[in-house]
């Protein structure tokens, strides 16, 4: 039995047999961010979500970082649908959940609402700026909500990695047969650079396993693609880490870029994966200077941390520094900044796409040979296309 109870209590499964199939003839068509979605609700990643959320759920969830039960919940769950859809559906009816021509699953549509859009990126990503990539997302989906229990009746193909890709349950067993008792999470959507490393480690000083989970589902287009990030985790893991204290699965959700409050899913879905400890640095699951360096790690006193069950690892600002000759922090370090090795993701980026190599005090060496030669590798394909 892992230590640690799923959120809500009781671990989600709503994947059903593929023949399961209820009497409609009604579609609603996904986009990818809903059906990374669909199967995150079915196998229990987002415990004690069953289904998409209703008003209350959402409305709750958006008001008040809470589920209309009371459980902690921080981010809106929502299956959107034009108002012509929106139309032909109401309480009762079963509709197939379908992407490109497959069914994924079924929904049992509990009620159909129009939602507060710009309420929802005020509170949810603290603005409502265009330009923010998760209000941008959210405004270019569908206008209607529709709330109910789902059914998951078929996996989403992988584009890569489908080794990766694990239930709760089946993380679960897995630190159980390496018996970790306690597990840190650490979520991620670029490369593991030293920085990261260097707070993985300090971690793995108190607990017993590092769960490596990075986010692989939808972001936006300047993020280095997940199948080449995947490559260089396994490199480096391969290169500087103890074999038995780390496992590597991916979350296959989309990123929202809401920074505190994603900080805040981000920590519960951990722990429907099994983890007892969460790591956040700086500006979590932040974007441009949407939010404070460190406003994802303040928003977690807004709960008691029973509400959330999972313990946070709050980190400093980490980098290398020249003086120190070594990973410090600005906790750690008394030098000034023309001493630190700091570089922006945009700038990493850039350097990565143009071929040239950022310094071993910022990258591994081989994770920077993975990173160069899989983005040329998709420059050239695209190229082709
Ligand atoms: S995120 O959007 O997935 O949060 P990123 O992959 O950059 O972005 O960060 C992964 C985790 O590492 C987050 O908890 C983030 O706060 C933390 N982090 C990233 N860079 C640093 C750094 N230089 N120092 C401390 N923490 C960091």
């Amino acid at each position: 039995m892992a230590t640690i109870e799923p959120h809500g209590g009781i671990l989600v499964n709503q994947v059903e047999a593929s023949t399961y199939c209820p009497e409609t003839t009604l579609e609603i068509e996904l986009d990818s961010m809903a059906l990374s979605d669909l199967e995150l609700i079915a196998n229990g990643a987002y415990s004690p979500l069953k289904g998409f959320m209703n008003q209350a759920d959402y409305n709750a969830v958006v008001e008040t970082m809470h589920l209309s039960s009371g459980v902690a919940w921080s981010i809106p769950i929502a299956l959107p649908v034009d108002e012509a859809k929106a139309k032909t559906l109401k309480a009762g009816v079963a509709a197939a959940l379908v992407k490109d021509g497959t069914i994924y699953g079924y929904i049992e549509v509990e009620e159909v609402y129009k939602p507060d859009k710009e309420k929802e990126a005020v509170n949810v990503y603290l603005t409502s700026e265009a330009e923010h990539p998760g209000v941008k997302k959210l405004f270019s989906r569908p206008e209607y909500y529709v709330g109910g229990e789902i059914k998951l009746v078929k996996r989403p193909s992988r584009e890569h990695s489908a080794e990766f890709f694990l239930d709760p349950k089946e993380t679960r067993a897995k630190f159980e047969e390496l018996g970790w008792k306690t597990v840190v999470g650490f979520q991620t959507r670029n490369p593991v650079h030293r920085a990261h490393e260097y707070i993985q480690k300090t971690a793995l000083e108190t607990v017993d396993g590092l769960f490596l989970n990075p986010l692989v589902g939808e972001t936006k287009k300047d993020d280095i693609p997940g199948d080449v990030r995947m490559e260089s985790y396994q490199v480096l893991l391969k290169n500087y880490y103890p074999k038995n204290r780390v496992f590597l699965a991916v979350f296959n959700a989309a990123m929202r870029y809401a920074g505190p409050r994603e900080a805040i899913f981000h920590a519960i879905v951990r722990k429907n994966f099994g983890c007892t400890h969460f790591i956040v640095g700086r500006d979590h699951a932040g974007v441009g200077n949407y939010y404070g360096t460190y406003d994802a790690q303040k928003i977690f006193s807004c709960f008691e941390p029973e509400e959330l069950g999972i313990k946070p690892l709050f980190f400093e600002h980490s980098f290398y520094c020249n003086a120190c000759g070594g990973m410090a922090s600005y906790k750690t370090c008394p030098h000034d900044d023309d001493q630190h090795v700091i570089l922006s993701g945009t700038k990493v980026r850039e350097l990565l796409r143009s071929g040239t190599r950022p310094p071993g005090t910022f990258s591994r060496p081989e994770v920077v040979d993975v990173l160069i030669a899989g983005l040329r590798r998709k420059e050239e394909a695209e190229l082709i296309k």
